[in-house]
């Protein structure tokens, strides 16, 4: 089998993928990073998403050997070097943005990618950007007020849960 080498969370990473292995199986499998979810493996729910090259994706989207040779970063590397929980993650914990969690880890990735690009978003772009990601237990107010709050702005305005 062939094997796909990458840059996982800053640490140089390979395994056997054969050409129809997804990304997102390969970081669960032979990576065991189970930190990225399946929900749907359809490109709908965005539980999977990672980072590549920078860029927020649907890791189910993509072949593993898509991403060989990549900077790949999953929610197990989100945390802070001394362990931590980052600004982003903190925020989630701080204003309930996760009840089951399952939506979680894509939630953050996203939050992460668009905060890179849009530090300080309205409400609006929150939930534009978040089209892609399906939450079945928050209704979205507390995962909003989280980014807001990640980026330093007032929340006060959101609708209460
Ligand atoms: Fe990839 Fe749902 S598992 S979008
Ligand atoms: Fe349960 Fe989002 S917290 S699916």
């Amino acid at each position: 089998m062939p094997t796909v080498s990458m840059t996982v969370n800053g640490k140089p990473t390979s395994g056997e993928a054969e050409g129809r292995t997804l990304l997102v199986d390969f970081l669960r499998g032979p990576l065991g990073l189970t930190g990225t979810h399946v929900g749907c493996d359809t490109s709908q729910c965005g539980a999977c998403i990672v980072h590549v090259n920078g860029e927020a994706v649907k890791a189910c989207t993509m072949f593993a050997a898509e991403a060989d040779g990549a900077e790949v970063q999953t929610i197990e590397g989100m945390a802070n070097a001394d362990g931590s929980l980052s600004v982003i993650q903190q925020a989630f914990q701080d204003h309930h943005g996760l009840q089951c969690g399952f939506c979680t880890p894509g939630m953050v990735m996203s939050a992460a990618a668009l905060l890179k690009d849009n530090p300080k978003p309205t409400e609006t772009e929150i939930r534009d950007y978040l089209e892609g990601n399906i939450c079945r237990c928050t209704g979205y107010h507390n995962i909003v007020k989280a980014i807001m709050a990640a980026s330093g702005q007032d929340v006060s305005a959101i609708a209460a849960e």
